[in-house]
């Protein structure tokens, strides 16, 4: 993987976490190893994870509450005072061990401690592994928002361990697929016809199927962050569907889908604009479809108006000056940004999505 601060290893697969001492050896010398993890999650994978790095108790386990409207600044001046009250100085080591909460919060701790400490990503969701661990975006939120402090923040390893999945909740483990086939939407054809292979097994987590799809996923958001580390154009890509999510997030309140459901919901609608404005062509639109259909059912549409979801998306912070802009694909395993896209095709997306996708959903209810 490359990053601006070089170039950092990604040690992907079933068993990786068997290797981690030994790769964190290879980075050098440490004067400390502090774990920034949650109680959930240390509950959960903090014996294994103690295994595969071989710790002593000297080693300082550093736990906040990984809820999102724990992912502040307050949780970052809770663990850096944590981390100075144990010693922890320039020469120590941040191994982040969770979701993308616990990492973005522990990246920006380990951007800002000291004004920077070496750290490491043990992802333990599936969002993790393939997406946030990878980039190096770090930061929390605001009251005013999302993500909107923060740093980039290169790690010096990531370590992504499938079995460190096993004990994620089902909600959230298909939340994640949804971010893996917008991966393959926006840039491996191949990979998307993979997907519709084997997605039953991948979603009983099948250890062979999930072994070549985390380590593949990650190579792709790797390929689009390194060509575009701080998010200049290229990207953008990564936020098919999130036009929509967001909006559908931000006017349900952050409270009726779990994120990857929003980007659910998001990527059928981004398909259907895509064959509103003749780019994206109908075959695609109905595999897009059918593949995030066996994701499971989704918590519906949310019963708001049009013109309240379009605000929303104006207010995204990604479309610039209140111009709608969204990422569509022209076809499966391509996708770029469109802006100045007409407000009425946007209209009848919001307007038709809903109803044909309740509509088909019941129609193969039925069929079974
Ligand atoms: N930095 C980036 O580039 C980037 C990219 C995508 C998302 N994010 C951020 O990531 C966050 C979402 O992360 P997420 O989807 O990983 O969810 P999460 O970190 O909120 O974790 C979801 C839940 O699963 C639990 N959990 C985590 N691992 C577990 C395990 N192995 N077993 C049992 N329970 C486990 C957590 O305690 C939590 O309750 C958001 O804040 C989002 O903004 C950042
Ligand atoms: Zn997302």
């Amino acid at each position: 993987m490359q990053s601006s601060a070089g170039p950092y290893s990604v040690v992907a697969g079933a068993g990786a976490i068997g290797y981690a001492a030994r790769e964190i050896a290879a980075l050098g010398r440490f004067s400390s190893v502090h774990i920034v993890s949650s109680p959930k999650v240390w509950r959960a994978v903090g014996k294994d994870v103690q295994r595969g790095l071989r710790l002593s108790n000297r080693n300082a386990v550093h736990l906040f509450n990984d809820v999102e409207s724990a992912k502040h600044l307050g949780s970052v001046e809770h663990i850096a005072r944590s981390l100075c009250r144990a010693g922890a100085d320039r020469k120590s080591l941040i191994i982040a061990v969770g979701g993308g909460v616990v990492g973005d919060v522990a990246g920006f701790v380990a951007a800002s401690y000291l004004r920077g400490v070496a750290l490491v990503h043990m992802p333990t969701t599936l969002v993790a592994q393939v997406d946030s661990s990878i980039g190096g975006k770090t930061g929390v939120n605001l009251p005013e928002g999302k993500n909107l402090v923060g740093a980039f923040y290169p790690p010096r390893l990531v370590i992504a361990d499938p079995e460190l999945l096993r004990t994620l909740p089902d909600r959230e483990f298909r939340g994640g697929l949804a971010e893996v086939i917008k991966h393959a939407v926006i840039a491996d054809a191949s990979k998307f016809a993979l997907l519709e292979k084997d997605m039953d097994k991948i979603l009983l987590r099948d250890r062979d199927a999930l072994r070549s799809l985390i380590p593949r996923n990650i190579q792709i958001k790797a390929r689009v962050v390194s060509r575009d580390e701080r998010e200049s154009g290229l990207r953008e890509i990564l936020n098919f569907g999130h036009t929509f999510a967001h909006a559908l997030e931000s006017v349900t309140h952050y409270r009726r889908y779990q994120h990857g459901e929003a980007v659910a919901w998001g990527m059928m609608a981004a398909a259907f604009l895509g064959h509103e404005l003749r780019l994206t062509p109908a075959d695609d639109v109905s595999r897009i479809i059918s593949l995030v259909h066996r994701l499971g059912p989704l918590p519906p549409w949310p019963n708001i108006s049009n013109s309240a979801l379009l605000n929303a998306m104006r207010s995204d912070k990604k479309s610039r000056s209140g111009i709608l802009r969204f990422v569509l694909s022209p076809r499966i395993g391509h996708a770029r940004t469109y802006d100045k896209v007409p407000v009425r095709a946007v209209e009848r997306v919001l307007h038709f999505t809903p109803r044909l996708i309740t509509a088909a959903s019941d129609g193969h209810g039925k069929s079974q």
